[in-house]
């Protein structure tokens, strides 16, 4: 099948050119002006006249199918890649929960059968590691020679988290066959000991006790535990989901140190703040995530880092919950099952909050959203960029149309929006997964398409 996409605005982290592309099968096969008006046997033209035409979205931060907290996030990989598609994303890298005991081709597995369900994007996994001996040491090895070359390792969470020793080895380890790590950065007694104080009183019942026992300094004082661990290990390390001003400073102070730091943040970060969590009915734990949301000064210090290439990269640490799961934690605020559904918000909300409100060019985004991801988890150039031989994903955006945010239409199983009633700007009107047409205007048209993604190392 051979598709034109005539007269768009294609989009790259460099710039933007007014030029057509022309995809054979699952590649993009050539890139020029006026392509589309002298190729022969073209099946179908597109006309993306005042479109941006942008490279498929990669999420490097899902949780589909995890069980946590006593119970099962609501989107697996079937609905979940499903609603990633319909957000214009067409690379997932979900997080490969590793439970203590497991060796690491188990933890693989385990996830190969969660993805048997169906993928309606490309695929892969970041390996976690909740647990050190011999055995996983030489298996680390064994998942960057499957394409798993990135890791993850949590410093909160009592079934996740390494101590400080584990964690230098890890990282260590990973340093030698030339992976990376992305670290869930959280100061565990602090968090501990306040959560059991609020735990004696009337604050038990209440949902800004969630963010009250997690503050910025507790992520602050993770960030800078790990860079100093990531210094003496002389290897790059990954902070995901930055959520704070002290967490960034920290990040400067390291580069500042000549350390080579990747950072990531998520949307709630930069369009939601804590003011939601102040409420005295349960409404608010709609919104519980770990780190929890800030302030607005957080966000609009997270868009300047953005704009000032300080972030790298956008993902949305999925982890979706249904009002009825969410109810698990009422009258207890730590019981309240943590994490936030936005595979599908992405490309919306950074188009629309991002770009159309001047905070990010349109160049920027597709950095942040796309090229970035692909470098940093080993994916470039096959993904993360229109270039002639690379997989044709691709996101056609209408910038001249709005939509409104709604638990009704959206594809995720999660039965409300964290962003109900807000009218946005710009519609992703075409996604397009290895050549094939898989959403259009929010709903998925062809699914199952996903396939695996072998990685390479990383190179950014
Ligand atoms: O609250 C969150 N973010 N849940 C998902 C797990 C994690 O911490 O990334
Ligand atoms: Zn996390
Ligand atoms: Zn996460």
């Amino acid at each position: 099948m051979k598709i034109g996409i005539r007269g768009g605005n294609v989009v790259s982290s460099d710039g933007v050119m007014k030029t057509d592309i022309i995809i054979d099968g699952e590649k993009i096969a050539k890139i020029g002006e006026n392509l589309c008006a002298n190729e022969e046997e073209i099946d179908e033209i597109i006309d993306a006249k005042d479109t941006y035409v942008m490279p498929g979205l990669i999420d490097a931060h899902t949780h589909f199918d995890l069980f946590v907290a006593g119970t099962d996030t609501c989107d697996d990989f079937y609905s979940g890649t499903r609603a990633a598609v319909a957000g214009g994303t067409t690379s997932i890298i979900d997080f490969a929960n590793h439970y203590r005991g497991e060796n690491l081709h188990e933890v693989k597995a385990n996830w190969d059968k969660r993805a048997e369900k169906g993928c309606s994007c490309d695929y892969s996994y970041h390996m976690s590691i909740a647990d050190w001996n011999e055995e996983i040491s030489k298996e680390c090895q064994d998942m960057m020679d499957e394409g798993i070359t990135t890791f993850k390792c949590y410093m909160t969470y009592p079934d996740n988290m390494l101590d400080d020793e584990t964690l230098f080895k890890v990282l260590k380890r990973l340093k030698e066959i030339g992976g990376i790590t992305g670290v869930h950065c959280e100061n565990a007694g602090m968090i501990d000991a306040l959560r059991e104080e609020y735990s004696k009183d009337e604050r038990l019942g209440k949902i800004s006790s969630h963010y009250l026992t997690r503050p910025a300094a507790a992520e602050a004082e993770a960030i800078n535990r790990l860079l100093h661990l990531a210094e003496v290990a002389d290897t790059p390390v990954i902070d995901v989901h930055l959520s704070c001003e002290e967490g960034l400073e920290e990040i400067r102070a390291a580069r500042s140190r000549g350390q080579k730091v990747y950072v990531e943040t998520c949307p709630h970060y930069l369009c939601l703040d804590n003011s939601v969590l102040d409420t005295d009915d349960f409404e608010g734990a709609k919104y519980i995530c770990s780190p929890p949301l800030r302030t607005k000064h957080d966000n609009d210090v997270l868009w300047d880092a953005i704009r000032d290439g300080e972030i790298q990269t956008i993902s949305t640490d999925h982890c979706s919950f249904t009002w009825e799961q969410r109810l698990m934690g009422k009258g207890d605020f730590k019981k309240i099952p943590g994490g936030l559904a936005g595979v599908e918000l992405r490309g919306p909300l950074m188009y629309s909050e991002g770009v159309d409100k001047g905070r990010i060019s349109i160049e920027k985004m597709c950095e942040v959203c796309s090229t970035n991801p692909a470098k940093l988890y080993g994916m470039y150039p096959q993904k993360g960029i229109i270039a002639e031989g690379s997989d044709a994903d691709i996101i056609i955006i209408n910038p001249n149309k709005k939509q409104v945010l709604s638990a009704e239409t959206q594809v995720s199983r999660c039965d409300y929006s964290n962003y109900e009633g807000k009218e946005i700007t710009g519609v992703i009107e075409k996604v397009f997964l290895r050549g094939q047409l898989v959403a259009e205007e929010g709903r998925v048209v062809k699914e199952n398409q996903g396939k695996f993604i072998k990685r390479g190392k990383y190179s950014l």
